[in-house]
């Protein structure tokens, strides 16, 4: 991402702060209508559950300039997620209901480069997040039977 795209992201995102609860709403039933079968691994407050999401966004948000800082949270989180059920194919579902949400939230202010900025931010933090699934799941046990196969 480049600084311009940087700044997108970050003056569209102070945008949605205000209207964040219903934003994230927005998101998990547009999320739940692109996939179904992902409503089930949501076990919890889907209200509070938006607000984690938005919080962490918002994180990755201000830290868009300097992502190392947050590299470390963020696997955590990825890894985090496989134990919640979560698989590689989801993230382009989440990804699509992410845009789509801003797009909603946002309106006209939601321009092609900004959109084209969002998918950036978004592809470069699921990317963290799964690599460190993928290392994750092959961990030291599963090692000597990928060698075989
Ligand atoms: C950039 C991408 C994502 C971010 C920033 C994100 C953020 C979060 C956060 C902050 C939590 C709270 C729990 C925790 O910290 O461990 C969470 C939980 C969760 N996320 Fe994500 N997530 C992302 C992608 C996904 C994807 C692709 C899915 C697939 C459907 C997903 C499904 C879930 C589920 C099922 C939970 C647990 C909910 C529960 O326990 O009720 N997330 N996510």
């Amino acid at each position: 991402m480049n600084l311009h795209q940087i700044e997108l992201v970050q003056q569209s995102w102070k945008k949605v702060v205000p209207i964040a609860d219903q934003a994230a709403a927005l998101f998990y039933e547009r999320l739940f209508e692109l996939d179904p079968t992902v409503k089930p691994l949501f076990r919890g407050d889907i209200k509070s559950q938006g607000r984690k999401l938005t919080s962490m966004i918002n994180t990755a948000v201000v830290n868009l300039g300097d992502l190392a800082g947050i590299v470390p949270a963020v696997q955590d989180l990825g890894r985090r997620h496989v134990r919640y059920g979560v698989r590689p194919a989801h993230y382009d579902t989440v990804g699509a209901a992410l845009l789509w949400t801003l797009e909603k939230g946002l309106g006209e202010a939601f321009t092609p480069a900004t959109r084209e900025a969002w998918a950036k931010a978004y592809a470069t933090l699921a990317g963290v997040m799964q690599a460190a699934a993928a290392e994750s799941a092959a961990g030291p046990q599963s090692a000597p039977l990928a060698a075989t196969t």
